[in-house]
């Protein structure tokens, strides 16, 4: 090569080529020793990957009746931490190291969980006491084996903006597929102050598919407080809820008898949140739902309930479930309806007998999406403003006074669909759509 003569670049073919034989060739390599250690690679138990052992593990945050003023937490250990060992520290957040100094022990309460793993307990602490709108910190332990100190922040005690994060159905491959949607949806909104799951939470009564979801969530569930309701899969096999269920979430028992914990309601800064258990006791649920809103003194209602109103899906109907709710819901004008269980992507304007008001009069928005991978056909109704299908979701909502701001998101972040609710004296809610105008998401992307 001679100085004075540039270096000839090689053609842009050539290096495709090269490319394509340097990996073809490591490819080629990888599968040969990949086929020898093939026998030497076994599954992970189920038993080994979700033990339990004296170091809190599955830490919660849940919604209590009074957010402003009590937070409760629940946690997994395995049985050698028995009954009356197991402890909550609570103390006002401070940057200060030492902030420990002055914390609070909470003795916890202990049930046992058998699952079909082994035998665990969950332990239960309800901090109360607290002042309103304050950071406080906290841990779970044994007194020897501690979680980390995690942060929370109570509700104020009066109406105020705040944000939540709702999720439909993460129920199928949770670790590795629905864990993008609750990490993506608490960056684009870490301040949210609920986070909202409507049933279908984990596909069978399995304890390793409630491991992922503790996993997938990780220590978000132990700094956000979760508010859940129930769908039919956390009553598969015998049609009793999951005793998961009642062991892991420490919810208000301020719903139907027989329905603890999983029908219940919160007032939240200026917003009702009902959460209905769609499997059990529908006919009960309404009774009690036209009583619960005659005496409302929230400007904003919001219900999370499992199958919706209004199918999004082919063939999935809840005729008999909407006769039974649906005169209460509109009686009382309820603004939004939050419902998961058709594994598509369905959001209605202001909707009244199943057909748009377009604002002109009172209605409801309903709401069906979906969260984690499982996905059904859309089966396209008039009543549909915006639609989905083969597409991971979670919707941010914002209330701020007479306004309601909503955004589903796609699990990599774009926003799908957005609208606001506007408040306006002895008139409808106003709905202004808020886009964006891109095609809908409808068959499977490679016929989009
Ligand atoms: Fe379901
Ligand atoms: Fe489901």
């Amino acid at each position: 090569m001679r100085y004075n003569q540039p270096m000839k670049r090689p053609a842009r073919e050539s290096l495709v080529i090269v490319g394509s034989i340097l990996a073809g060739a490591l490819l080629a390599s990888w599968q040969a020793v990949a086929k020898t250690l093939t026998q030497a690679i076994t599954a992970v138990s189920e038993q080994r990957a979700w033990q339990a052992s004296a170091i809190p593990d599955r830490v919660i945050l849940t919604v209590t009746a009074t957010p402003a003023t009590a937070q409760a937490v629940t946690w997994r250990t395995d049985t050698s931490v028995a009954p009356g060992q197991a402890v909550a520290q609570l103390a006002p957040a401070s940057a200060y190291p030492k902030f420990a100094e002055k914390a609070q022990i909470f003795i916890a309460h202990t049930e046992p969980l058998l699952t079909d793993l082994a035998p665990t307990h969950c332990h239960s602490a309800v901090f109360t006491n607290l002042k309103p709108e304050t950071l406080y910190a906290y841990r779970v332990g044994d007194g020897t084996n501690w979680s980390e100190w995690f942060h929370f922040r109570t509700a104020s005690d009066k109406p105020k903006p705040f944000s939540f994060i709702y999720f439909g159905d993460a129920q199928n491959d949770i670790k590795s597929l629905w864990s993008r949607a609750i990490r993506s949806a608490y960056s684009e909104l870490p301040k949210a102050s609920l986070l909202l799951h409507a049933g279908d939470l984990i596909n069978t009564r399995k304890d390793a598919e409630w491991g992922e979801w503790h996993y997938a969530a990780g220590w978000i569930n132990g700094m956000t407080p979760s508010l859940p309701t129930p769908g039919n899969h956390e009553y598969s096999g015998t049609k009793t809820l999951t005793p998961n269920w009642r062991a892991q979430f420490t919810l208000p028992e301020n719903g139907v008898p027989g329905l603890e914990e999983t029908c219940y309601f919160v007032d939240y800064q200026g917003v009702r949140f009902v959460s209905l258990n769609s499997e059990e006791k529908q006919a009960e649920q309404a009774a009690w739902l036209d009583t619960l809103l005659s005496k409302n003194p929230n400007r904003w209602t919001i219900l999370l309930f499992h199958r919706p109103m209004y199918s999004s899906a082919k063939g999935r109907d809840n005729k008999e479930l909407r006769a039974q709710w649906l005169p209460i819901i509109e009686k009382h004008r309820v603004d939004l309806v939050l419902q998961g269980h058709d594994h598509t992507y369905a959001r209605s304007q202001n909707l009244k007998m199943g057909v748009n008001t377009q604002s002109r009069d009172y209605g409801t928005v309903y709401v069906v999406s979906v969260s984690g991978p499982k996905m059904y056909t859309v089966e396209r109704e008039p009543w549909m403003q915006r639609a989905a299908e083969n597409t991971q979701l979670y919707q941010l909502v914002t209330v701020d006074g007479g306004a309601l701001r909503y955004e589903a998101r796609t699990v990599t972040g774009e926003v799908y669909d957005s609208f606001e609710l506007k408040k306006r004296r002895n008139r409808p809610n106003l709905l202004i759509e808020r886009g964006p105008k891109t095609p809908e998401r409808l068959g499977e992307p490679s016929k989009q």
